[in-house]
């Protein structure tokens, strides 16, 4: 049987951390097996709303690509390339841009949150009202079937699917209706209690030395009901405790329980046993991270030779909208 096909991007922020880890890669990792991948750095997203500020996306795109790459995205099993490589995307982009009625976009709630979140900036622009037009073109070139999104970008992934049956409504069945798939995350915060994110510094990168990593982990909100050492906590109520359940074994959670809520564990040398686990988990990885940037020359093979892979496929079905479209 064929193999389904998925499709996902992320916009390159540069390192990742271990909320994008969590959030998305290592799905992505788990998905390489089952299913015929395409993955690919929306680079042209990213100026939607960075667009004055241009000068650190290739540097974004290359760390992006050596710590996919160093998680465990598998150029042999997955397509991996640049939005920006695949001109196709841009066309079928204003190919969609034709039949997409503004109003789909204006009541988009993903568009309204970020214009109030974002009120630093002037976003007051055609890019960045018309982005899920070009996340539509992104998922139906590729006919995708799957889409991994966070909750975020549900609203993107059903603008995909009105666009696609209103495409094939007006000229003939050329796309299929992509579903998106959820992606269970875990609980994780930051470690300041707030969403992880590069604009919080409340990160805990892959590419963190130990030192970092252990400063990191021990400035960690615990719970916040436990003022004193000698007060009995509730791992319930830890922030730090969803990293405990994935990084240390069982047997050490069972113990870290009952101790903490009988006070014989305090919460820094709990905190520090995290950090130990996350600083072994982070090894292989890292050292990953080290090949690639010594051996540039096959990161950038790897791109060349996913952007051929994904234009392969682009193009056959921009034949196939050109032919549809009469143009
Ligand atoms: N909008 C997505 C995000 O910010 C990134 C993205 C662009 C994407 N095109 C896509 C995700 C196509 C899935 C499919 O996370």
């Amino acid at each position: 049987m064929e193999k389904k096909r998925i499709l996902s991007g992320m916009r390159p922020t540069g390192r990742l951390h271990l909320g994008n880890l969590h959030g998305a890669l290592q799905n992505w990792v788990r998905l390489q097996d089952d299913y015929e991948c395409f993955y690919f750095v929306a680079d042209w997203h990213a100026l939607t709303t960075d667009y004055e500020q241009t000068e650190g996306i290739r540097e974004n795109i290359w760390y992006m690509l050596i710590d996919w790459l160093s998680v465990g995205l598998d150029p042999q099993k997955a397509t991996l390339f640049a939005q920006s490589a695949l001109l196709e995307h841009a066309e079928l982009f204003v190919l969609f841009s034709m039949i997409t009625p503004i109003a789909w976009l204006e009541r988009n709630p993903t568009y309204k949150e970020q214009l109030q979140e974002l009120s630093h900036k002037d976003l007051r622009t055609f890019g960045f009202l018309g982005y899920p037009v070009l996340q539509a073109a992104d998922i139906l070139i590729y006919k995708a079937d799957k889409v991994p999104v966070g909750i975020d970008q549900l609203p993107h992934v059903e603008l995909t699917r009105e666009i696609a049956r209103r495409f094939n409504f007006l000229y003939g069945p050329v796309f299929p209706e992509p579903e998106a798939l959820l992606t269970e995350v875990p609980k994780l915060t930051g470690t300041d209690g707030r969403k992880m994110s590069k604009s919080y510094q409340n990160c805990i990168y892959l590419s963190d030395p130990p030192e970092v990593i252990r400063k990191q982990v021990s400035g960690m909100i615990t719970d916040t009901k436990r003022p004193r050492r000698k007060d009995p906590g509730d791992p319930d109520r830890c922030l730090a405790f969803p990293y405990h359940l994935l990084y240390l074994p069982e047997e050490t959670l069972e113990q870290i329980k009952r101790d903490c809520r009988s006070a014989a564990l305090g919460c820094v040398e709990c905190k520090k046993m995290l950090a130990d686990a996350l600083v072994r988990a982070l090894e292989p990885v890292q050292a990953k991270q080290r090949y690639y940037a010594d051996h540039p020359e096959e990161v950038r093979a790897i791109l060349a030779d996913g952007n051929e892979r994904a234009r392969r496929v682009a193009q056959a079905t921009m034949a196939e909208v050109r032919e549809a479209m009469k143009i």
